[in-house]
């Protein structure tokens, strides 16, 4: 049996080559050999590589889309991969299963900005401020922002220009904090807490540092049912601190930091559940 790891090649972290050396170890474990795929330069959309399923940790839809269509079974599949890298997606999926998450106003697709005043008013009755501005396919914090003002609103919304993005209520009750659960196969494996001093973001990126959580049933179920609405085998759900509630979605969750702090072996669990699914 052959299987493939597929990465970012642009994401050169500690934490993807990590997860890429961990998944490699624990298939070898169980016997089964796989080739790392990192593309740098264009890919042939003729040429797919062989094999007999593939672990995908990389958010490029179209090359998952292309591996599935060639045949091999990919985890995560290109459907879950998608819905969680769209924030606005996910927004839809979760509201659509009644998952609690912040009140979130999509903004509608376009190709040119075009500044609209009338907006921002809509936008701060709707959602009062601060209010949180994200990018809809961004991660790390990079892509999130909070508006204190008017003015910072205006300020943000010019800087994403046109790019798809969404605005949500602030849950300030969470500041800096968040937990993450990971989910393998429909089944929270492992928790912990991020929780950064300096930032309203609580990303390891953002200086969130990773810690034990032990949590309730109801934030456990949460994120099952999260992870089981968006049809993704394998993710960490991230939810606010103060109340059981979704911020996002992560369908290419690293797992260093979970690992280390809950002690369990998440790459492990995730092999086991590819190759019980792979042989039946
Ligand atoms: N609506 C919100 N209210 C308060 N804090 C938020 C909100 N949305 C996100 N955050 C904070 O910002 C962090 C990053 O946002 P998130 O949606 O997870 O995007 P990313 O994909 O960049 O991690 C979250 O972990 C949380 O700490
Ligand atoms: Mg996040």
């Amino acid at each position: 049996m052959k299987a493939l790891i597929v990465i970012n090649a642009f994401y050169t972290s500690q934490a993807s080559a990590h997860q890429c050396r961990r998944m490699k170890e624990e298939l070898e474990k169980r016997g089964v050999e796989s080739e790392v795929l990192a593309f740098s330069r264009p890919w042939d959309c003729q040429k797919i590589p062989k094999a007999d399923f593939a672990v995908f940790f990389d958010k490029d839809v179209a090359f998952c889309m292309a591996l599935e269509k060639a045949g091999i079974k990919v985890f995560n599949g290109s459907e879950g991969t998608e819905n969680a890298d769209d924030k606005i997606k996910t927004a839809v999926i979760l509201s659509s299963l009644g998952l609690p998450m912040p009140k979130t106003l999509a903004s509608p697709k376009r190709y040119v900005y075009e500044k609209d005043n009338s907006v921002y008013d809509y936008l701060i009755e709707e959602l009062g401020l601060p209010l949180v501005v994200k990018k809809a396919r961004s991660s790390l914090g990079m892509g999130v922002y909070l508006a204190k003002t008017r003015a910072e609103l205006i300020e943000l919304d010019e800087e994403t220009g046109a790019e798809e993005k969404l605005f949500q209520s602030y849950e300030e009750g969470s500041k800096g904090e968040s937990y993450r659960v990971i989910v393998v196969g429909g089944k929270a494996v492992a928790s912990m807490r991020l929780k950064s001093e300096n930032d309203f973001r609580s990303n390891a990126h953002n200086g969130g540092i990773a810690e034990k959580a032990i949590l309730s049933k109801e934030y456990l179920s949460l994120a099952e049912k999260a992870a089981e609405g968006l049809k993704l085998d394998y993710c960490g759900v991230d939810l606010f601190c103060d109340q059981p509630s979704i911020i996002e979605v992560n369908g290419n969750a690293y797992f260093e930091n979970a690992e280390r702090v809950s002690g369990i072996n998440i790459a492990g669990v995730y092999a086991e559940y590819i190759l019980e699914k792979i042989r039946r």
